[in-house]
């Protein structure tokens, strides 16, 4: 038994001193690489040249006309276009998860300016830093101010305020202002107008649907008071 012992004891220290005794040169070589395909990928890299395509880029740039999945279809709305923007609007509808995050949107890129009660009076402008008031949107000039203008602010900026185009998506601007529309509405503003059907009531529409087409049978005609979104 010890002598096995003394055997592995004397191989450690060997290995040991063996690999301690390593010249110090650099290797330049590296080594063998066991499955190059996989360690050295054949497709092209992000940012890499290509020859493939005529600019010689490798990022492409969506087709033009489609649409990313999840996201809404492009607005055209143009700077500086006042007339356009009075009238500009969404037909998206939220519900009350969405109108959380519109809320939560707001409390991070809005409310150090507007105040998270949208009296105009958040901390960045009380503490004196910024110079220019930003809006009071609980102000009677504000109450009744369009969606779409409020939409062309949040998207090109309007004086002191800059831009929320790169930080907001279409749907995250509409859902801001909804939010902005919902407590507006609950302070002297216009009636709220964005909130989606309550959850179930497509159903009730949908079953109301079916049992009109089963009172009237075989016209092979849609009920008249079928209504469709
Ligand atoms: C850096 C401070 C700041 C931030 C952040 C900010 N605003 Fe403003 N905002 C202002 C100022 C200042 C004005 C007043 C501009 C003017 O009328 O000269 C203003 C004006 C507005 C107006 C009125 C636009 C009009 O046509 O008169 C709306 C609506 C508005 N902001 C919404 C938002 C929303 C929504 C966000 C968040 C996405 C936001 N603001 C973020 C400073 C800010």
């Amino acid at each position: 038994m010890n002598k096995i012992k003394s055997i592995v004891i004397t191989g450690l220290a060997v290995t040991v001193g063996l690999v301690s005794c390593d010249s110090g040169d650099m290797r330049r070589t590296p080594g063998h690489v066991y499955v190059p395909d996989m360690t050295y990928s054949r497709a092209y890299d992000a940012y890499t040249s290509n020859p493939n395509f005529e600019d010689g880029l490798t990022s492409r740039r969506p087709v033009a006309g489609t649409i990313a999945r999840g996201h809404e279809l492009p607005d055209h709305l143009a700077e500086g276009d006042t007339n356009a923007y009075k009238t500009f609007n969404t037909a998206l509808r939220f519900n009350d998860a969405d109108m959380a995050e519109g809320k939560r949107l707001f409390n991070i890129y809005c409310g150090i300016c507007h105040g998270t009660n949208l009296d105009g009076q958040g901390p960045l402008f009380t503490s004196g830093k910024f110079a220019s008031m930003p809006a009071n949107l609980k102000d009677a000039k504000y109450l009744h101010m369009p969606a779409g203008q409020m939409y062309a602010a949040v998207k090109y900026g309007k004086n002191m305020m800059g831009s929320y185009a790169s930080q907001l998506d279409i749907k995250q601007r509409w859902m801001v202002i909804a939010y902005i529309k919902k407590v507006q509405s609950e302070n002297g503003g216009d009636a709220y107008t964005y909130a989606a059907a309550p959850a179930g009531q497509a159903e009730v529409a949908a079953v109301a649907t079916t049992a009109a087409a089963e009172a009237a049978p075989a016209t092979g005609q849609e009920p008249a008071a079928a209504t469709h979104e």
